[in-house]
Parts: C-alpha cells; structure tokens; sequence
C-alpha cells in the first residue's frame, strides 16, 4: 500500500534527541553525564553519546553552542513516509539524515536559518535508569533573525500546529510557538539579532520533580540561572542552567496539553515570558 502524506502532527513526531556541537566535546559530555544524568559514552572519534532516562543527547567536535541536527521520531514508519511525502509535496527538501540513531528510511529538511530537522523512527529505548529524575527531551528552540518564514517552514512546509504568537506594540511577531504532539510546543523560535540555538528543554512533568533537579543541582553546586518561574504561553513551570559552553538547558513541569483551542496572541512583554516576574528578554 503507497504511503498517504501526513503532517508532523498525524505522524506524532515528538524531539527525540539532538546534537550539539562543541570544541570542547569532551567537557560538554561530562557536564550532561553528572549533571543531567545522561550516562556519556564515546561513539567515535570526538563524539559522545549521552543517555538517561528518555533524554538522549549527541555531542560532537565544531562551533561552540551550535546545534547539530534536531531529531523528531515518529509513531511508525508509515507516519514517517507519510511525512516525507507531506515535505516534498509542501516544498520541504530532502536530506539526508545526519543521525547515527536512526536508520536509513530517516530523513532530515532544514528551517530558513539553516536548522537541521531529522524525522525518523526510534530503534532502541532510551537508556532509562529508574534512578534518574524524570525529565524526558521535549522541545528546542530557536533565535531567529525573520520569524515569518520560520513559522511558515514548520507550520506549512513540517505541517506542526500553531499554538501561540507574541507580538510587540507594532504588530511584529517576536516569539512563536508551535507543535507536533498534544504538548503546547515541540518547537518555539525568538527574534533575535542572531540566528542560532536559543535552549532546549527536558520537561520534569511535575512541580516536586522540579524541586528534586534543584535538590540535585544544589548538591552539585550547580546554579539556576533563570527562574523558577512559570511561562505565559505553554504554562510551565521552569528553571534554567547553563552547560559549561554556555548553551541554555531549561528543567520544565506542567507543560499545557492542547486539544481544541484557537492560537492566542500574547504581548510582547517581560510578564508572558515568566508570570512570576523576571524575564530573559531575547530582544
Ligand atoms: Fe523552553
């Protein structure tokens, strides 16, 4: 039977690892092994693989604080055809894929500022440990210099949802937010006077496990850097650290689920990015 096209949110593509890149790899892997209980093994010459609980995370040799690809799985492989089929026929070109997790039916489309997105099926279980604090990969973000074809890319051309926007006093879209799966985002991208890797996210899905990744964090002399806090679109609680790269890593509960609801339009004001007062403005 010929594949039917399906969008990335028929095809419930949830994150399901990612690459980042570094000149210093080996540095960057410890830092998730301790602090992130992701278990870094070496997987070739400067790369390393790091694993905990549904969390997986690649780390290789290049620019410091660079994304390398971000890699969604989807439910099985007729969604994952369907989906390719859904990328060439919405202009999306193929790649591809860059991933040594996934097998060769992956594929990889890359956004207007050059960010790798790779869709294949997931082989292995994560290496979960019931010892890890629970904290599954779940979304990543981006700085984005024009929002308008970003959104375009992952809502027309990845055929994600559109959740929410934030826009300025002139009208101008400054955050937008979209998904592939039930949860508010998988994706969310920032103008920024630069392109690039804004953070990515491990979503804890509970307030006290929260509190159990500042215990931990605490007695690793790991500081928060933002929060806790809570978002104004997607609704979660969160915390921020920063990896000795200086990549921001968010720890975040409650996450909205989305079912029937319009896209909100949020102000472009401190208080939409944390409801409980500080905010790290991207512009
Ligand atoms: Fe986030």
């Amino acid at each position: 039977m010929s594949a039917v096209a399906m969008s990335a949110v028929a095809a419930a593509a949830y994150l399901h690892h990612m690459e980042l890149t570094s000149a210093d790899p080996a540095r960057l892997a410890e830092f998730y092994d301790r602090v992130m209980q992701m278990r870094a093994e070496k997987l070739g010459a400067d790369r390393w693989i790091c694993r905990g609980a549904d969390r997986t995370l690649l780390v290789s040799k290049g620019r410091d604080k660079a994304l390398g690809f971000a890699a969604f799985a989807c439910r099985d492989a007729e969604a994952l055809d369907g989906l390719r089929l859904y990328v060439e026929g919405h202009k999306g070109v193929i790649e591809k894929s860059p991933s040594p997790l996934f097998d060769d039916r992956a594929f990889a489309a890359r956004d207007p500022e050059g960010n790798a997105i790779v869709f294949g099926l997931a082989k292995t279980p994560a290496g979960e440990s019931s010892r890890d604090i629970r904290g599954p990969l779940q979304h990543i973000t981006f700085g984005s210099t024009d929002l308008v074809p970003m959104e375009k890319f992952y809502a027309e051309t990845l055929g994600m949802a559109l959740t929410d926007r934030v826009k300025d006093a002139n009208g101008r879209m400054t955050t937008c937010f979209v998904r592939s799966t039930h949860e508010h985002h998988t994706v969310g991208m920032f103008l920024k006077p630069e392109a690039g890797l804004d953070h990515h996210s491990y979503e804890a899905g509970e307030w006290t496990t929260i509190r159990d990744w500042g215990d931990h964090l605490g007695q690793l002399h790991e500081p928060i850097v933002w929060g806790p806090g809570r978002h104004g679109p997607g609704n979660n609680l969160f915390i921020f650290i920063k990896d000795p790269d200086g990549n921001m890593v968010e720890i975040s509960a409650e996450i909205e689920y989305v079912r029937d609801r319009p896209v909100k339009e949020w102000k472009h004001e401190p208080y939409t990015l944390n409801s409980w007062g500080p905010a790290i403005m991207r512009i």
